[in-house]
């Protein structure tokens, strides 16, 4: 890896990855929404690290500043050897409760511009024979539960047909599916995740670092954490009637907490 590109990078999950790949020696292209802290992630990376830090302020919900993305993806003078499509954020709110819009705004981010940044970045990378792409998905996806849930169960299945597609040409693609991790999404969303166990909640650099390791080993599915990838597991080989049963009622809960 040379250069990376970071979607979300100025929070979170996608903060980790930048330090942890400019620590790795990687030049970073950086993608948010707010330029007044992408410069301020930028600052930070170039002064400890001294890697090169490109900034692109951009609203992944809009397809006028995805396409800008897309082209420095597509821009063959500046090649990217890493795609981290990690932008994203939870309504929060059940569906028939909430906006249409926020729904869709969501949808875009999580599902539409996954699809049109791998698109370009796969090209690229195939064309030179390496790369690799990561899509930040979530254990979420494994099960039936909320429009969130099932965005992140399209973009499991995306990257699990993208890595058979891309098999044997030298670029890789792999699912990054963490579970609860702290990180400023539960603020911005409003969910009270106090009551959660301490054992459920990742951290965010460690994640990162073992989705690297995991890139390396070729997996195409990166699960975090030990009770993630019982979860995982479980989702997988159950009945689909048993997961949908017990998704359905823990999503009951949920609602009538709201
Ligand atoms: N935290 C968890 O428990 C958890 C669990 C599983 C999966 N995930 C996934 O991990 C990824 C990162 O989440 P996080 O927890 O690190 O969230 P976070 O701390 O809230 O960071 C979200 C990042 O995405 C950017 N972003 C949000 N909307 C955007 C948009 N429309 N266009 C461009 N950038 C946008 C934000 O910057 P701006 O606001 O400046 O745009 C920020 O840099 C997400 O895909 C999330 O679904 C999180």
């Amino acid at each position: 890896m040379r250069t990376a590109l970071v979607t979300g990078a100025t929070s979170g999950i996608g903060h980790a990855f930048c330090h942890e790949l400019a620590e790795r020696g990687n030049d970073l292209v950086i993608v948010a929404r707010h330029r007044a802290r992408l410069e301020n992630v930028s600052d930070e990376l170039r002064a400890r690290y001294s890697v090169n830090v490109e900034i692109l302020a951009a609203d992944l919900s809009n397809r006028a500043q995805l396409q800008r993305v897309a082209d420095r993806l597509a821009d063959r003078d500046r090649p990217v050897n890493l795609l981290v499509n990690n932008a994203g954020f939870v309504t929060g709110k059940s569906f028939l409760k909430g906006d249409l819009a926020d729904e869709e705004a969501m949808l875009d981010v999580l599902c539409r511009a996954v699809l049109v940044l791998s698109h370009t970045a796969a090209r690229s990378m195939r064309e030179r024979g390496r790369g690799h792409i990561i899509n930040v998905s979530s254990v979420a996806g494994f099960v039936p539960m909320g429009t969130y849930g099932a965005a992140k169960g399209w973009c499991t299945a995306f990257t699990q047909s993208l890595a058979h597609e891309l098999a044997g040409s030298g670029v890789s693609a792999t699912a990054l599916c963490p579970g609860f991790t702290h990180t400023e999404m539960q603020e911005r969303s409003n969910v009270d995740m106090s009551r959660l166990p301490k054992v459920m909640w990742l951290e965010a650099d460690q994640l990162v670092r073992d989705c690297l390791d995991d890139v390396k080993a070729g997996k195409v599915l990166s699960v975090p954490g030990v009770p993630y990838k019982l979860i995982a597991g479980i989702a997988e080989v159950a009945p689909r009637a048993l997961v949908r049963a017990l998704s359905g009622r823990a999503a009951a809960l949920r609602r009538r907490k709201r």
